[in-house]
């Protein structure tokens, strides 16, 4: 007999995007509703989380109701119900999870809390490559860089992290030092593109012996660089700058994730976070990774940054594995990776 076709809605609201989604048997994408409020916090250089949650609670009905409908189902059809409850903004991520557990309770579903951590690891399986655990994922967001291997479907062991600022948070920072808007990672993506990536020879922190990273020393060396020049009336190469410091937290990346290959003989490595949309460091760790053997996989673009088809997929799994919570359920902003 054939299985039972098994439909999830997801649920997303940790950060600024308030998502939903709706996917069959862990692949299939039936919608991908996401309202971003990247423009409102920009005018502030970054996210206000009472703004957050309030947008998010004007926000997350609508934007459930349409994942939904796109998906021709009603909340009759869904099986399970995954959301979010970490890491993020414990304002932002509260919302998302009350209106999850409402809808659990309501129509009589199960609820399944998903980590956002994990679910940004999950997006891969939605990259149309045949990918299957064991594998390495490389996690690189606003708010973490961590590599861990992922073992099987719902076991997780974390090799690295960050000891300070995480990836994104650096991209962020000096973007915002330089007069880039929020958020800074694309936009010093973009200057790259005309800049020489050759031309400052920022520190790479390898912190030898340890998966773990650290940015801060390469963020305030970029910043003393540039207000070295401006207390001096110099012009500052932006275009270099971004390109110089893009390349030195791309090598430290690359690196890590190159020796983690060696050690734990995997042969895919995964990227994550918002960072992995970041083409110089998809193309950079697709070397890499060739260069010890290995694969490397990537999310689709659009499910690099927040959305709820990962939270869905992540579900799914949980779904499979009877790994349902319950309505004590609360939000965790420090949720750490394969917490239990
Ligand atoms: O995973 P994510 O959407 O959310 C949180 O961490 O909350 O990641 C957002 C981070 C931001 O720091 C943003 O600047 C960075 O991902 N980011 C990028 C790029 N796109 C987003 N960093 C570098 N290059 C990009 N193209």
């Amino acid at each position: 007999m054939a299985e039972k076709d098994i439909y999830i809605l997801g649920i997303e609201s940790s950060c600024d995007e308030t998502a939903a989604s709706v996917v069959k048997n862990g692949s299939e994408v039936l919608s991908n509703i996401i309202s971003t409020q990247i423009s409102i916090h920009r005018k502030f250089g970054g996210v206000v989380p009472e703004i957050a949650s309030r947008k998010h609670i004007e926000n997350i009905m609508p934007v459930i109701d349409e994942a939904l409908g796109q998906a021709n189902l009603t909340i009759s059809d869904i099986d399970a119900i995954a959301v979010t409850y970490g890491p993020g903004l414990v304002g932002a991520l509260l919302v998302g999870l009350s209106a999850a557990k409402a809808l659990a309770f309501a129509n009589d579903k199960p609820l399944i809390g998903v980590n956002n951590l994990e679910g940004h690891v999950f997006a891969n399986f939605l990259s149309g490559e045949n990918l299957q655990p064991p594998f390495l994922a490389l996690v690189v967001s606003g708010g973490h860089t961590s590599l861990l291997t992922v073992e099987d479907y719902n076991t997780f062991k974390l090799l690295g992290q960050t000891r300070d600022d995480a990836a994104g948070e650096a991209f962020d920072k000096i973007a915002r030092y330089m007069g880039l808007q929020y958020p800074g990672g694309p936009e010093i993506e973009k200057l790259a593109l005309s800049g020489k990536k050759d031309a400052i020879d920022f520190p790479r922190p390898l912190l030898p012996g340890s998966y773990d990273f650290s940015f801060s020393g390469l963020k305030s060396a970029v910043i003393n660089y540039i207000h070295g020049l401006e207390q001096n009336d110099k012009e500052v190469p932006k275009a270099d700058v971004a390109a110089s410091f893009q390349a030195a937290i791309i090598e430290v990346l690359v690196k890590k994730s190159q020796l983690a290959l060696l050690e734990t003989g995997l042969k895919n490595i995964v990227l994550a976070g918002g960072v992995s949309a970041n083409k110089a460091l998809q193309d950079a760790l697709d070397i890499g990774a060739a260069e010890v053997g290995a694969r490397l996989v990537h999310p689709t673009p659009i499910l690099c940054t927040d959305n709820a088809v990962m939270i869905a997929a992540r579900g799914y799994y949980m779904y499979k594995n009877n790994e349902f919570s319950d309505y004590t359920l609360n939000a965790n902003p420090s949720l750490k990776l394969g917490a239990k």
